[in-house]
């Protein structure tokens, strides 16, 4: 399986039209697929040798991947993997405990703790967010009053939201007694947002917009606090309690960032819980000259990026930082007879499954910490550096084409939004068209692929959301001539359409 996973990630550098980045395949393709390679229908009586199967398979899915790994990935955020990673998941894999407790697998818990430690503060994370020397300790089950920060392995940012807010609530909850809940986050604020609040039973559905109040943004895509303290005035006055506010560094959409220190003073105003989502940017803190977007983190109860977007941590990694690990174990944890144990009970140790939707647990730790041992402080800066200079290539040649437009890339990191320029006589929406047509005909010619967003202040002053493209660039094998090939093939193709 190695030496398939080696050739393959060969192939995708080295062969470039052999394997569409995007796959090409119509729906039910697979599964007819897998059932002409006699890899469908009944479970076999009889087992065969993993040789044949494995042959079988691969030939079958290999047409319905899209190679996330491929250096013309340029969709979405990315999700990169590296060696090491592949190899820590392996290991994980083959060893196959279940860190649940920490008596379940000591190792799987401690390594954890330790590298949650290293990674937060090689990002230069406020020390309250660490387990720091002598705190490793667990909160016991009657949840003891001396632990204090700490850190977990979540799957995704989704699960660190869920769990931020369950945590939340239940803090709400204590302190306005009845009180309906109401979380904040921006109108550019992932999804999962407001989905936590579905979960947590806080929202209705999408809709419900009393639940999940998102706040309008300003011309830079930030959260306007002025609206924020308004929003949650109204509610405190209405009886309802502000529960959570979430700020995004690093939006989806168009990489904003929210003003943290702003965001945070109007929450403690209100007393709401604030969480931070840098899902993806939050990789770039590993470097100093990123960290102005940490401004204000002390003020935060909870922060989570996820190192399998852009830390050559395969999926799935987010790193869930909170500031009183009480809080969450104290909202999550439930114990029944048969997970009792003396360490558990003694408040030595910490039980990773008390800070999560799930009792069962992998071992994820350890393919972050053979990613930091492996490329080194000075590797992943490196890493960073390089995609960030090459969202300021891509930027100069979107800049420099007057077929084109640029929309403002002040932040100069490795999202790239742009679009078609409106020919004279266009209406914004036919621009719009025109813009999905181009990314459809990229996309299908299968030597790149990109996504795309709706976003206010396309144009400066106007707060209508227009379609952008989005340049997304942080795959592991992603050079500069990868990135000009796709702006060569994006120029072609705006000539099809
Ligand atoms: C800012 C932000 N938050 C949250 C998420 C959700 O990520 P996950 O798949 O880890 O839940 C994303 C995904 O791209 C994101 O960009």
């Amino acid at each position: 399986m190695i030496e398939w996973i080696a050739a393959y990630w060969q192939q995708l550098q080295a062969e470039p039209g052999r394997h569409p980045v995007m796959s090409q395949v119509v729906p039910g393709q697979v599964r007819e697929a897998l059932a002409a390679a006699g890899v469908a229908g009944a479970v076999p009586e009889q087992g065969r040798p993993f040789a044949e199967v494995f042959e079988a398979t691969a030939g079958a899915i290999m047409p319905g991947i899209t190679h996330w790994q491929a250096p013309g990935f340029f969709a979405f955020f990315p999700a990169n993997a590296s060696p090491p990673a592949v190899l820590g998941e392996l290991m994980s894999a083959g060893l196959g405990v279940n860190g649940m407790l920490w008596a379940t697998s000591p190792a799987c818990t401690e390594l954890e703790q330790q590298v949650l430690d290293q990674l937060g503060e090689l990002c230069g994370l406020p020390e309250k967010f660490l387990f720091g020397e002598g705190g490793a300790g667990g909160v016991g089950e009657a949840g003891g009053a001396s632990a204090k920060g700490g850190a977990v392995i979540q799957g995704t940012a989704s699960e660190a939201a869920v769990v931020a807010m369950v945590a939340a609530r239940k803090r709400a909850s204590e302190r306005t007694p009845g009180a309906r809940p109401v979380v904040y986050c921006s109108s550019q604020a992932h999804s999962s947002i407001v989905k936590a609040a579905m979960i947590c039973g806080i929202a209705s559905g999408p809709e419900d917009h009393a639940a999940v109040r998102q706040i309008e943004v300003d011309a830079s895509r930030a959260m306007r606090t002025d609206l924020l303290e308004r929003a949650m005035a109204e509610d405190a006055a209405a009886g309802r309690v502000p529960c959570m506010v979430t700020a995004t560094l690093g939006t989806t959409s168009s990489l904003a960032f929210d003003d943290l220190p702003a965001v945070a003073a109007a929450a403690g105003r209100h007393g709401a819980w604030v969480h931070v989502d840098s899902a993806m940017a939050g990789a770039a803190t590993v470097c100093p000259e990123y960290r102005w977007m940490l401004r204000g983190l002390e003020l935060a109860d909870s922060y989570c990026f996820n190192p399998h977007k852009w830390l050559l941590v395969n999926f799935d990694c987010d790193c869930l930082y909170v500031a009183d690990r009480a809080a969450i174990t104290s909202a999550l944890s439930i114990t029944p007879e048969y997970l009792k144990n003396a360490a558990s009970a003694a408040g030595a140790v910490v039980d990773y499954r008390d800070w999560q939707v799930p009792l069962g647990r992998r071992f994820r730790a350890l393919k972050l910490h053979f990613v930091l041992q492996t490329y080194g402080a000075e590797g992943l800066r490196a890493y960073i550096r390089e995609h960030v200079r090459l969202g300021g290539v891509f930027a100069d040649l979107v800049r420099a084409d007057t077929r084109f437009e640029l929309v403002d890339h002040s932040r100069r990191m490795n999202l790239v939004c742009f679009r078609p320029s409106p020919r004279p006589g266009e209406t914004p929406a036919q621009t719009d068209v025109r813009a999905k047509g181009l990314l459809d005909a990229v996309n299908r010619g299968g030597a790149a692929y990109l996504t795309h967003t709706v976003i206010p202040f396309v144009t400066p002053g106007d707060a209508s959301v227009r379609t952008v493209l989005r340049m997304s660039i942080g795959s592991t094998f992603t050079q500069e001539r990868h990135v000009r090939e796709a702006w060569a093939e994006i120029g072609r193709r705006l000539g099809d359409i």
